[in-house]
């Protein structure tokens, strides 16, 4: 890669990106941006990419989720942690079925930008730029709220700093202490899937106790008394991310300091488009969202650039086709994936296939197509002797009605109730719950430990 530096995308034909109009503002944004502290180290993004190469083997498993986009409004400590606390008990629920370690990876802290189907949109006859996300223009529908502002990089910037700093303080300062495994519970939640949470954490509690009087406690085991948790969005506003890329001191490789883990969306994967060109360059571990369109020669062509080396930890495939058509299109990627001899994390998206519209006109997602989709991603594996080694979902601890469905089902009639996604449906945190509860399932049918014992 002797001619990548972190601007050679801006050579590439790129899309989904915003055009600029004040490129004085822009530049001076992009210089500011250029001089603040990088977000992450190098060092974390290593250790990430460590903890996917397990979750490559089947010796972990990857928990990626939080909003479809994050938003200026509805920033919040109560939301962050809220949607912590889920990612915490869905992470136990988790290691509890796959009998691993379960990598927590939040879309949170700098999961702003949005690719869109449209570039514009009509309401009542009016044509109007769509919006692409907080970090870009804004969501209200009026010419002046749609226009890009390169200033909005700096508030997107400081709302992510001020989120990460908060999700370090709850990793590592004792509210993620597997002592407290009753204390991430959210009120509004009581269904079964509390009820068995709470089962689950009782049995733990036993289990700690016991560690207690055998000497292991969080004093003496920094693995009970914290967790490691990362950062990932989709890395798609690239003037934002080159401001952000460092060079890092300890292995002279660029490194994208915006967060942990970024990904390439489906729809500005094209191999020769500027967003490959970018990634292809930074050390991070890198997500490719693989669509119904992606073909097995796109793939094999994306991995060779984004994997030359062929490392363990470095590229999940994020497959995102809808319930009921996975076994049409996985099969011919794992397919690909074995004729390279690629080493891969798969992990499932099950919202962005099983978008439909409710019949009361909300952009909806039904529970049950969700978990259709984890479940055929599962079998589909499971056939194919490859390993199933994630799940990616749009979800926050807040108790909201956008995704249809679960045992306290959400009915259309109820979306209108509680919508506040600034884009995609998400799964309320009663929804994500019950939906670990059943995912665990599927893991503990596979054998995991048991494949592991043996392997
Ligand atoms: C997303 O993850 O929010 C997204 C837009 O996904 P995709 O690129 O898979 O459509
Ligand atoms: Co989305």
């Amino acid at each position: 890669m002797a001619d990548w530096n972190k601007a050679s995308w801006r050579n590439k034909d790129r899309v989904q990106m915003p055009d600029y109009t004040d490129q004085a503002a822009l530049n001076a944004v992009e210089a500011q941006l250029a001089k603040y502290p990088p977000l992450v180290f190098a060092g974390e993004a290593r250790s990430l990419r460590k903890q996917l190469a397990a979750a490559s083997r089947g010796e972990a498993f990857l928990l990626q989720g939080g909003d479809c986009a994050e938003s200026f409004e509805q920033f919040s400590a109560d939301g962050i942690r809220d949607t912590f606390k889920v990612m915490l008990q869905m992470a136990m629920v988790l290691t509890y079925g796959a009998k691993v370690p379960v990598i927590k990876v939040g879309r949170m802290a700098g999961q702003f930008a949005k690719p869109r189907s449209a570039p514009t949109e009509t309401v009542n006859g009016v044509e109007l730029p769509s919006y692409r996300g907080d970090i870009i223009n804004e969501l209200a529908f009026t010419p002046e709220a749609r226009i890009p502002n390169p200033n909005k990089m700096l508030e997107a910037y400081t709302q992510a700093a001020a989120t990460l700093n908060l999700l370090r303080a709850f990793s590592k300062g004792g509210f993620a202490d597997i002592h407290q495994v009753h204390a991430w519970t959210l009120g509004f939640t009581e269904t079964e899937a509390a009820a068995e949470y709470r089962e689950m954490a009782n049995r733990i509690a036993d289990t700690l106790d016991f560690m207690k009087a055998a000497g292991l406690t969080a004093e003496n085991n920094a693995e009970l008394g914290s967790v490691d948790f990362y950062t990932s969005h989709e890395a798609l506003l690239l003037e934002y991310e080159e401001a952000l890329t460092r060079v890092d001191s300890m292995t002279g490789q660029h490194i994208a300091g915006s967060g942990h883990f970024i990904w390439i969306g489906d729809r500005t994967r094209q191999p020769d488009g500027a967003h490959v060109e970018f990634c292809q360059g930074v050390s991070n571990p890198i997500g490719l969202k693989c669509g119904p369109t992606t073909t097995a020669d796109d793939l094999k062509v994306l991995m060779s650039k984004l994997n030359p080396e062929n490392e363990a930890g470095r590229l999940t495939l994020i497959a995102r086709f809808g319930a009921g058509t996975v076994g049409d299109h996985l099969p011919r990627l794992v397919k690909a994936v074995k004729e390279e001899g690629a080493n891969v994390v798969w992990s499932c998206d099950a919202m962005h296939g099983n978008t439909i519209k409710s019949a009361t006109g909300y952009k909806t997602r039904p529970f049950d197509s969700v978990l259709r989709e984890v479940q055929e991603f599962f079998q589909i594996h499971r056939a194919e002797g490859t390993i199933p080694g994630g799940v990616h979902f749009e979800m926050t601890g807040a108790d909201v009605t956008e995704c249809t469905g679960g045992v306290r089902a959400v009915t259309d009639e109820d979306l209108s109730s509680r919508y506040h996604t600034a884009c995609d449906p998400r799964l309320n945190a009663s929804q994500s719950l019950e939906l670990a509860f059943l995912v665990s399932e599927e893991l503990a049918a596979d054998g995991r430990s048991a494949n592991r014992m043996v392997g």
